[in-house]
């Protein structure tokens, strides 16, 4: 069983207690449809995300290993690269990351607020690059300089979605399952947002082991289906296989691919809208770049009943640091 073999592995156990599954009174009142919440974008670090969850084991392997340095790549608002420096801060680890603009913008709030600024704060040292096209050699080069100069770099692999950072995900997989059977509520589909895709392969894993009649539908925020499924399914395959247990029979690659345009890290209409409603309705943050487009997605399926009846849970993933990197896009809406 996969639950069992994950026990195996070393974490660094900052995440001791189970995020919070939580109804979402009003905007479920909205939309004529029961929405709960998973509360990731809280976990107990640097203003939270799913990325603690990966990191718990990625730095446990950098540690195991005698890293001093964690070196990671992104976008100059990644959440990941926060949540890398935080840790790394947390450890006593130095940390490089090499940053692109993935939207050629030149608006100083995109180049240095939100979670840019925050890169400084926690000491991170940042490279920028024309782009991150060929991220896994472009690190191995910068692991390469940084141990030329004595360091001992540990490469985190963008958006820690590697099988070991995935773990992370299986881990979460098995506890919101344990949280849903508590509830007694059947629910009839699980809403995330679908990147890097190491949260996607990892819940989507454990849950097709835990709960098989659960669809687990990823919202696309980067690159189309059909070039985001087998990214979910080989890393799934890779961590299935580090797990030392074969793919569960239920699991599945499910997508919906409408909501991310007109490209990663840019919002559209219907972000800010699912934005707005759900900080208006709940008080809740969404993100520019992932959650509110998940949240969009989420909101529409409803209303184009491509999910069965029932409640439906929203992983919230977490980013809202981003929205002070994009202020002007809310004042002309
Ligand atoms: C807020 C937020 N949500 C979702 C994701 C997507 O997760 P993944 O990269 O594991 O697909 C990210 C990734 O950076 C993120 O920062």
């Amino acid at each position: 069983m996969i639950k069992q073999q994950l026990e195996r592995f070393d974490r660094l156990k900052l995440l001791d207690a189970p995020t919070p599954l939580e109804k979402l009174q009003r905007l479920s009142a909205w939309a004529g449809r029961d929405i709960y919440v998973k509360r990731d974008d809280i976990t107990p670090l640097a203003m939270g995300g799913n990325k603690l969850r990966k990191l718990e084991y990625l730095a446990a392997d950098a540690l195991a290993q005698g890293a001093d340095t964690l070196i990671t790549a992104g976008a100059i608002q990644s959440n990941h690269v926060r949540q890398t420096a935080a840790l790394a801060a947390r450890l006593g680890l130095s940390c490089v990351a090499l940053l692109e603009n993935p939207i050629a913008t030149e608006d100083r709030n995109y180049l240095g607020n939100g979670n840019r600024l925050l890169l400084d704060l926690f000491g991170a040292r940042v490279e920028l690059v024309e782009n991150l096209d060929n991220a896994d050699e472009q690190l191995q080069a910068l692991a390469a300089r940084l141990s030329t100069s004595g360091k001992k770099p540990y490469l985190v692999p963008i958006g820690g979605s590697s099988p070991i950072g995935a773990l992370g995900y299986v881990r979460a997989g098995f506890e919101l399952a344990e949280q849903i059977e508590q509830s007694g509520v059947q629910f009839t589909a699980l809403v995330l947002a679908s990147g890097s895709a190491g949260t996607h392969s990892g819940l989507a894993l454990a849950l097709a082991e835990a709960l098989p009649q659960l669809p687990v539908i990823g919202v696309t925020v980067s690159r189309p289906e059909e070039t985001q499924t087998p990214k979910v399914q080989g890393l799934a395959e890779r961590t299935a296989q580090l797990l030392g247990e074969p793919l569960p029979a239920a699991f599945k690659v499910n997508l919906w691919d409408e909501y991310y345009g007109p490209r990663y890290g840019e919002p559209n209409a219907g972000t800010l809208a699912a934005i707005k409603l759900v900080a208006s309705q709940e008080g809740l943050l969404l993100d520019p770049v992932y959650t509110g487009k998940a949240m969009a997605g989420l909101l529409d399926g409803i209303g184009r009943q491509r999910v069965d009846d029932g409640p439906i849970i929203f992983l919230h993933t977490g980013g809202a640091p981003a929205l002070f990197a994009y202020p002007d896009v809310f004042s002309t809406q």
